[in-house]
C-alpha cells in the first residue's frame, strides 16, 4: 500500500511516498529557511504564500523521485493539526482535492502523531513505551500503547523547549533556527560555564510537566546572577550552559515516568530529537532502549505523516472530506488520551 504524505504545518512544505508505513520511496523537503531568516521567527503570512507556492512541485517531484504516478497511490494523508492555520490549510486542502478528484482515500493526521511515528519508519518498535515529543510547539511524555493510543504524562506549563531553544538564539544573535545553530555552538563551548536553575514543578500532577518560561529568563535577562566569572561570555558558552540545562529539565522528568511506568524503552521525536546533547545524555543511560529518528526524520517531514496515514487507511478510518485544519489539539494536555 502505498501512501502520499503531504506536510505544512509549519515552515517545510513537504510530501513523501512510503510503501506499507515503513519503506521511504521518497521524502521531499522545501524548506523555507531563507525567507523566515531575515525576521528570526516563521512569519505565517509568508508561510502560507510559499505553501501555496511550493505545493504543488513539492508534490510532483515526491511522486516523480519515488518513481510512481498518482494512479499508484492507494491512499493520501495531510496534516491537518496543530500548526499554522494558513499554512495547514494549503497542504490540508491540496490534499483532500487530490483525494476528491482522484477517488482515493483521504486520512486527515495529526502532526504530533507524525513525530512519534517517525522512529517507526527506521525501526520495528515495540508497544508500550514512553515517549518524548520535543519541537518547536511542544514538550510531551506520554505513554504510548499503539500509534494513535496516547496517554499524556506530562507536558510543558509553558514554552516549549524548541521555542526555548530559539528565543534564546534570537536575543543572542546566534541566527535561525535555533536549535541547530545553539546545538553546534555548543559543542565548543562549556556547559559549566553557567548554572541556570531547574524548575521545581515536582508534586503532584505536574510530576511530569516540564517548564521553560524560567529558564528563557535566566538566559536572556538574569545571565549574570548565574553566570561563573571564571567564564568568558562567549556565544558557544552561552549555548552550552543553557542547552545543558534544557536537556536536564527533559532528561530529569522522563527519568521520573520511567521509574513510575517501569517502562524502559523511550521513543523520541520532533525537531529537538536531533539535539546531540540530548542524544549523548540519554545514550549514557544504558538501562534504558532510546530510540531517535535518523536527523531527517526528526524535523517536519511528509514521510512521518504518510506513515501514520497508512496505519489509520488500513485499519479502515477515513476522514470526511469535510473535514478542516485545527491550530490547536485541545487534547494534547496532561491525563487525556489522544
Ligand atoms: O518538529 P519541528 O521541525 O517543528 C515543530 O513541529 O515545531 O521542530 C522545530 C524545532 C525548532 O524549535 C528548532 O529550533 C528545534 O526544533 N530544533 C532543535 C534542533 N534541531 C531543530 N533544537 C535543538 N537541537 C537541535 N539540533
Ligand atoms: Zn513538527
Amino acid at each position: 500500500m502505498k501512501i502520499l504524505g503531504i506536510e505544512s504545518s509549519c515552515d517545510e512544505t513537504a510530501a513523501a511516498v512510503v510503501e506499507d508505513g515503513r519503506t521511504i520511496l521518497s521524502n521531499v523537503i522545501a524548506t523555507q529557511i531563507p525567507f523566515h531568516k531575515e525576521f528570526s521567527g516563521v512569519v505565517p503570512e509568508i508561510a502560507s504564500r510559499k505553501h501555496a507556492e511550493w505545493i504543488l512541485p513539492v508534490v510532483s517531484e515526491a511522486l516523480t523521485e519515488a518513481g510512481v504516478s498518482l494512479g499508484d497511490i492507494d491512499g493520501i494523508a495531510a496534516t491537518n493539526r496543530p500548526g499554522l492555520m494558513g499554512s495547514l490549510l494549503v497542504g490540508l486542502t491540496f490534499g483532500k482535492t487530490l483525494a476528491w478528484a482522484t477517488g482515493k482515500p483521504f486520512i486527515a493526521v495529526n502532526h504530533m502523531l507524525g513525530h512519534l511515528y517517525a522512529a517507526h519508519l527506521a525501526s520495528d518498535i515495540e508497544y508500550p513505551y514512553l515517549g518524548l515529543l520535543v519541537s518547536g510547539g511542544h514538550s510531551i511524555i506520554c505513554k504510548v500503547s499503539g500509534f494513535d493510543d496516547i496517554e499524556i504524562l506530562g507536558t510543558t506549563v509553558d514554552d516549549a523547549v524548541g521555542e526555548a531553544f530559539d528565543k534564546v538564539a534570537k536575543f543572542y544573535g546566534f541566527g535561525y533556527p535555533g536549535g541547530v545553530i545553539i546545538d553546534k555552538l555548543a559543542k565548543n563551548g562549556n556547559p559549566a560555564a553557567a548554572r541556570f536553575p531547574v524548575p521545581s514543578l515536582h508534586k503532584g500532577e505536574h510530576r511530569y510537566d516540564v517548564s521553560y518560561s524560567g529558564l528563557k529568563t535566566a538566559v536572556i535577562n538574569q545571565i549574570d546572577l548565574f553566570w561563573n566569572p571564571d567564564f568568558e561570555k562567549t556565544p558557544e558558552n552561552i549555548a552550552a550552559s543553557f542547552q545543558e540545562t534544557a536537556v536536564r529539565i527533559l532528561i530529569s522528568r522522563l527519568l521520573r515516568a520511567v521509574a513510575d511506568t517501569g517502562l524502559t524503552t523511550i521513543v523520541a521525536g520532533g525537531g529537538v530529537a536531533a539535539n546531540s546533547r540530548l542524544r549523548a545524555m540519554l545514550a549514557e543511560r544504558t538501562e534504558l532502549n532510546c530510540i531517535f529518528p535518523p536527523l531527517k526524520l526528526c524535523t517536519d517531514n511528509g514521510a512521518m505523516i504518510a506513515g501514520v496515514g497508512y496505519r489509520f487507511l488500513q485499519r479502515g478510518d477515513r476522514s470526511p472530506l469535510d473535514v478542516t485544519a485545527c491550530a490547536r489539539v485541545p487534547t494534547f494536555k496532561r491525563g487525556l488520551k489522544r
